[in-house]
């Protein structure tokens, strides 16, 4: 019989980027004493000062207030947060290396400075999205250091945070997944996500290859749904369907769901690309074929570039022509440009003579490290400015209300490219605009 586990655990956890960050705030502000560590001290230092490291909405108030609590503290320093902690999480990034296999480096080496530091029963919780047998290599790496002097359990339990609705992802999730080899590790960090489940939330209690692989299946089967969809998009245009109304008569069907289904510019992001990568690596790597994996990819790549040909629809010639580019991160409420459309986009663009005036309403930071020569606006209709063609690559609300007939006055040519199916066609059509979607 588990005797009821104190309501609050002290938890480390190792890696403050998207996901760490969350789930360090989140876990303090369910009343976990939590210690965030990261090995950049600069990050660590603003962190401190209530300075995130990237847009995400509401976590610096999160922070701020678990902090002043001291129920959330930052550290470059692992062996104090290790040995203050019977809860371990491992968050850092496992990005796609040269031919799209996780490189987990990173977490073996948490996984050391784990077993160097450890001074008494420690359960390791992997939250970074590892291939499928990594954690059961974790548990063989740290008994090797560990020598059997201290107690330890390792577990899975992937994260599914949408970048711009992570807090509320964490919060309020679908569903939480935990992967262990013994039901009282299970039990111990199925006792953490208590507070959570008490909403109703569903726990999947698992073993760890089982935990490992849900996390690639659910973003292989959301990415494939996306791809599926833009793929349909090009039949729309050739048959003159709308793509949008395929998606709301597929979605009625209960064993589809309506979400997912909209075609656009293709999908970008730190997990989707890499994700279906990686998974496609792991069935290589057992002989199998992956025929569906990798559809989903060459799909993707695909569309993204799928966008100028639209544009050269409505302007034949690019060279010195200024074309105006809306939003630039990968989707929406984000900064971040990780495999955005847009880098693809504006890129080729660029090579066929274009002069790109952008606009994004908190990407341009991270932007202006990815592209060359291209200018920015204060303003979305700052961008239109003489411009022979607007490019809509990511859906920020901000762009669905402006006036079309200040847009038109401004544009050297009343050319649209809606790479996100924003807009109604016939609102812009009406009033003198030439009009591309996707799929419609
Ligand atoms: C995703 C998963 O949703 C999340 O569960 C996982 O933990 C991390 O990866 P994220 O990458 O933040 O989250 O963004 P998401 O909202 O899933 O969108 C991913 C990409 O798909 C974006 O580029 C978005 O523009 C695109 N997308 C999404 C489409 O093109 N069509 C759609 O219907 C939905």
């Amino acid at each position: 019989m588990l005797l009821p586990l104190p309501f609050s655990m002290k938890i480390s956890v190792i890696g403050t980027g998207y996901v760490g960050l969350v789930t360090g705030a989140c876990l303090a502000n369910i009343g976990n004493d939590v210690i965030c560590v990261d090995i950049d001290d600069e990050r660590i230092s603003n962190l401190r000062r209530g300075v995130i490291p990237f847009y995400e909405p509401g976590l610096r108030e999160l922070v701020e207030q678990n902090a002043a609590q001291k129920r959330l503290m930052f550290t470059t320093d692992s062996q104090l947060a290790i040995e203050n902690s019977d809860v371990v999480f491992i968050a850092v990034g496992t990005p796609s290396d040269g031919n799209g296999k996780a490189d987990t480096a990173a977490v073996f080496q948490v996984a050391d400075t784990i077993a160097r530091f450890i001074n008494g029963k420690k359960i390791v919780v992997v939250k970074s999205t590892v291939p499928v047998g990594t954690c059961a290599k974790i548990k063989e790496r740290l008994s090797a250091q560990i020598k059997g002097r201290f107690g330890f359990d390792v577990v899975s339990n992937p994260e599914f945070l949408r970048e711009g609705e992570a807090i509320q992802d964490f919060m309020v999730p679908d569903r939480i997944v935990i992967g262990a080899d013994n039901g009282e590790a299970a039990q111990k960090i199925v006792a953490l996500y208590k507070a959570i489940e008490r909403t109703g939330r569903p726990i999947v209690v698992t073993d760890l290859q089982t935990a490992e692989l849900v996390k690639y299946a659910s973003n292989a089967m959301l990415a494939a749904r996306i791809s599926f969809m833009n793929e349909l998009s090009h039949l729309c245009e050739k048959v003159d369907a709308d793509v949008k109304a395929v998606a709301r008569g597929i979605g009625l069907d209960s064993r589809i769901g309506s979400r997912f289904l909209q075609a656009g510019a293709g999908f970008g992001g730190s997990c989707f690309p890499k994700d279906v990568r990686a998974l496609a690596q792991i069935m290589k790597e057992h002989n199998l074929p992956s025929d569906m994996l990798d559809a989903v990819e060459s799909v993707n790549t695909r569309q993204k570039l799928s966008i100028v040909p639209k544009v050269m629809k409505l302007v034949p010639d690019l060279k010195g022509k200024r074309i105006a580019v809306w939003g630039l991160s990968f989707k929406p409420k984000t900064d971040d440009m990780r495999e955005a459309a847009s880098i693809a986009i504006i890129n080729e663009l660029q090579k066929l003579g274009a002069n790109i005036a952008a606009f994004d309403p908190v990407a341009e930071i991270s932007a202006r490290k990815i592209f060359e020569g291209i200018s920015y606006a204060e303003t979305p209709l700052g961008a239109l400015e003489g411009a022979h063609a607007l490019v809509i690559v990511t859906e920020w609300d901000l762009f669905r209300e402006l006036d079309k007939a200040k847009m038109k006055e401004l544009m050297a040519a009343p050319n649209i490219v809606d790479a996100r199916n924003i807009y109604d066609p016939k609102d812009f059509r009406e009033i003198g605009f030439s009009y591309v979607g996707v799929g419609r």
